[in-house]
């Protein structure tokens, strides 16, 4: 990652550490992997395009591997997969060419929103979603549904967040849908707390609306640019999510966007200050000021449930791309291809933001560590900023619509770049899997 080269950075100069040979694996750990890797990984062997399109599941074994494929080698698999697990950084790489995608499209999938269906309001080009990542170290598979039912098979996930996290599990549900679609099993009429599930992987997939991740509400309408102001209590819990968490093994957190907003900054109750609300005699702070109290106050929230047992994710944010003005200004995004690593770079409030976001989550970790929680990273922040080709820009609406975000350069495209967060996602239950194998081995001595 081209960020900085800081210490607290989750990668980056890790690249050089030497990887554990497979010679050196212990044989608890290997054959316990292996069963892991054979349980999960056989139907990557088939190609893609020949997915049966049927809704059975795959109850994949040792001896149907064999005879599905001559070609099939578990070692090989195992190998693979401990390479990136000590050596390769998934999250840093470039954009290459991947003529075999979009794995779904606005007909084959009825989960994409409205504002993120391009196809249906007529964007011209699909090159966009052609794309896949490819990690500097290694190679990070394209999604598997059949493989991530496998592991999420008696689970359940939600995601916590803005809209950016609806996209990102509208593009999961879009990825999934070749295998099955979830049927609605939401509790409330309220499109913002959505639950969705898996019939035949009994899997719960759900969504709660929670665009700061604190206590928030919405002071005026209007507000100075003209896009609401907010009463954000940065020390109060949201109930609304975290009194549900509980039987979650799987929290998928992501904020930001929503933090450029003017808001008013309450602590104890108290104003402490402001983001941009030109209110007299209120410090004006800086964006970063609101966002890391409230992914703290978020952290607390989770480290704080007796009964909560899941892995918590941070999503990190994903930049938006408008140039030649802001987002209320005219500013667009217009370009047709990815950047390549070199020509961009995360700077400014972008960094801060991140860099923000990691010391947070660093912070959480830690005290979650003390009470036995995981937590981990999907940090998709260097992928994001280098697809400014992949928003809707004026493709979320009809020409003549009047919506709020005219040029929306801060959603993805369904199908586009975000679809490989599920590519992202797998990869780090995989490794969930080795970690849990290797804590086992490491106990059995
Ligand atoms: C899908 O996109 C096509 C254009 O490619 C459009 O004509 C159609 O209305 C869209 N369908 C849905 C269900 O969004
Ligand atoms: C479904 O999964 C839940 C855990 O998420 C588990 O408690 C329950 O027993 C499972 N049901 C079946 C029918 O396996
Ligand atoms: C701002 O603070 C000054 C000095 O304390 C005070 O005189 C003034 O009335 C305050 N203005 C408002 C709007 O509270
Ligand atoms: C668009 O909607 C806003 C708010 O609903 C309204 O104030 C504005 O006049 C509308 N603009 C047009 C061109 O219809």
């Amino acid at each position: 990652m081209k960020v900085t080269a800081g210490g607290d950075l989750p990668h980056g100069k890790n690249n050089h550490q030497q990887g554990t040979t497979l010679r050196s694996t212990p044989k608890t750990l290997l054959l316990v992997t292996l069963t892991l890797i054979i349980l999960t990984v056989v139907p990557l062997y088939y190609p893609l395009h020949r997915y049966p399109s049927t809704t059975t599941t795959t109850h994949a074994s040792a001896t149907t591997a064999a005879t599905i494929s001559p070609v099939y080698h578990p070692q090989d698999e195992v190998i693979i997969i401990n390479d990136n697990h000590h050596k390769c950084d998934v999250f840093s790489g470039e954009w290459v060419p991947n003529p075999d995608a979009p794995y779904y499209d606005n007909m084959t999938c009825w989960a994409i929103h409205e504002h993120q269906n391009c196809q249906k309001y007529g964007r011209p080009d699909s090159d966009f979603m052609k794309w896949r990542w490819k990690p500097d170290g290694c190679d990070l598979p394209i999604f598997n549904p059949y493989q991530f039912l496998e592991i999420v098979r008696d689970k359940s996930l939600a995601f916590v967040g803005d809209s950016v996290g609806r996209n990102q599990m509208q593009s999961l549900i879009c990825m999934l849908s070749r295998v099955e679609y979830p049927i609605d099993r939401s509790i409330t009429k309220d499109e913002n707390f959505k639950r969705w599930y898996y019939v035949s992987y009994n899997f719960t997939l759900a969504t709660f609306w929670s665009p700061f991740l604190v206590k928030s509400e919405e002071a005026s309408a209007d507000g100075p640019t003209h896009n609401g102001l907010f009463n954000l209590y940065l020390d109060e819990f949201n109930e609304k999510w975290t009194t549900q968490i509980d039987e979650f093994n799987y929290l998928i957190l992501n904020t930001g966007h929503w933090f450029w907003r003017p808001a008013l900054y309450y602590v104890n109750r108290q104003i402490v200050g402001c983001r941009y609300c030109q209110v007299e005699n209120i410090t004006d702070y800086p964006m970063t000021f609101g966002y890391r109290k409230a992914i703290r106050t978020a952290f607390k929230a989770i480290n704080s449930r007796e009964k909560f047992k899941g892995i918590t994710i941070l999503r990190t944010f994903a930049p938006m791309h408008f140039e030649g003005g802001e987002w209320n200004e005219g500013g667009n995004c217009l370009r047709k291809k990815p950047f390549k690593s070199s020509e961009i770079t995360l700077e400014g409030v972008n960094l801060e933001l991140y860099m923000t976001q990691i010391e947070e989550f660093r912070r959480g970790e830690k005290e979650g560590k003390e009470k036995g929680l995981k937590y981990r990273l999907l940090d998709a922040t260097q992928s994001m900023l280098l697809r400014p080709d992949g928003h809707p820009s004026r493709y979320g609406h009809w020409p003549n619509e009047n919506v709020t975000l005219y040029n929306d350069c801060v959603h993805w495209c369904l199908p586009g770049p975000i679809d490989t967060w599920s590519d992202f996602l797998l990869h780090m239950l995989k490794m969930e899997g080795l970690r849990s194998a290797e804590e086992k081995s490491h106990v059995k001595g």
